[in-house]
């Protein structure tokens, strides 16, 4: 038996903030933005609101797509970085906010690749038949670790929270194979510093604002498209598949010019690309279950097409996975 996406669902905050509202806050320019970067516009969480509200809502809505009942879901996976609290895991809020329990819940730390991971481990949990619905999320409130004086990485994130239901697969549906992989000795380049062991919270790390975002922005780029490339066509390998055989492709939404890059190396064409960057900025890991439950509702994916997955984030971590949806 395969492994089968069931539903998706997603939630995107209300709140629009765009380039020339960026304009006003930064020594910035909305064409500088959109050159450089491919993004419009993005989504900010409210206060009143965590992570775990956001998959919350995105949860409802798979359910009610996957024509399910909470209770059907035997196991939470939250991939994040921005998670409600250190401990409880965000997974634990939305069991709770689901009105479950009993089950094992947990968060995936793998940053951008967070989602990915957390699909490739609900895949062996369900293999194992460990579990028989799984709930994987993808979600972040990345505004709230955003540096909003420094124009370097204040322009490139946005909140929101994607989902995906799976289970054993009475069909054709499958996934077909996966990469995934990662580089600690690399972690400094792209890095929150301050607020856990290593640096914990203090006066001084607020007056520095090291509980926000930190990279090498050029550096990222670089292992970004290598890193893609590379584990787009391992996946492709492992399942005896070629480029062309590929119908849509999602890639992790952090940069235009990463997409376009990454796209000319695998030798992948444009109009098999979903890009969602323009109206939703980087999510890092809510990116691509976003991306796919878009791609859903716009009619650019259908039951049996082939679909690929792929990944790059802090850590570095990077993954791509091939469905046959
Ligand atoms: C951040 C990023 C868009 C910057 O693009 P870049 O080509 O590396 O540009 P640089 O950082 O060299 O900056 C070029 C110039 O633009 C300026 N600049 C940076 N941000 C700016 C902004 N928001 N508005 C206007 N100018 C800006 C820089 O100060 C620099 O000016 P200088 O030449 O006078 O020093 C790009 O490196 C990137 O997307 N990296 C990946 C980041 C990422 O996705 N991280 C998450 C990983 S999943």
């Amino acid at each position: 038996m395969g492994v089968k996406f069931i539903s998706t669902g997603r939630f995107l905050p209300d709140k629009i903030l765009t380039n020339f509202d960026l304009e006003k806050m930064v020594d910035t320019s909305d064409e500088w933005i959109r050159t450089m970067t491919g993004i419009r516009e993005r989504r900010i969480a409210s206060d009143e609101i965590a992570t775990s509200d956001m998959v919350t809502e995105a949860a409802r809505i798979a359910l009610e797509k996957g024509n399910l009942k909470p209770q059907d879901i035997d196991c939470i996976i939250v991939g994040t970085i921005t998670p409600d609290n250190a401990y409880p895991a965000t997974a634990c809020w939305v069991q709770k906010n689901l009105g479950l329990k009993g089950f094992p819940a947990f968060d995936v730390s793998a940053a951008c690749s967070g989602f990915l991971y957390g699909v490739i481990i609900a895949k062996s949990l369900l293999e194992s038949k460990i579990a028989t619905n799984i709930l994987v999320a993808g979600a972040e409130m990345l505004t709230k670790v955003t540096n909003w004086e420094d124009r370097n990485t204040c322009v490139l994130f946005g909140d929101g929270a994607g989902v995906a239901i799976l289970t054993l697969s009475d069909d054709n549906s499958d996934i077909l194979s996966y990469n995934w992989g990662a580089n600690g000795n690399l972690g400094e380049l792209l890095i929150q510093p301050a607020g856990g062991s290593r640096l914990p919270a203090s006066h001084e790390t607020v007056d520095k604002n090291l509980h926000t975002v930190t990279m090498d922005g050029k550096e990222v780029f670089k292992h970004a498209v290598r890193w893609m490339a590379i584990s787009a066509e391992q996946a492709l390998k492992n399942a005896g598949l070629t480029k062309d055989d590929v119908d849509l492709y999602v890639p992790h939404q952090a940069n235009i010019r990463i997409i376009e890059s990454t796209i000319k190396r695998v030798g992948i064409p444009r109009e098999k690309t979903m890009i969602t960057i323009d109206r939703i900025a980087n999510i890092s890991a809510a990116t691509v279950p976003i991306s796919v439950d878009f791609a859903i509702e716009e009619g650019r994916l259908q039951r049996g097409d082939i679909l690929l997955l792929n990944t790059f984030g802090g850590g570095f971590t990077w993954g791509a996975l091939l469905i046959r949806w």
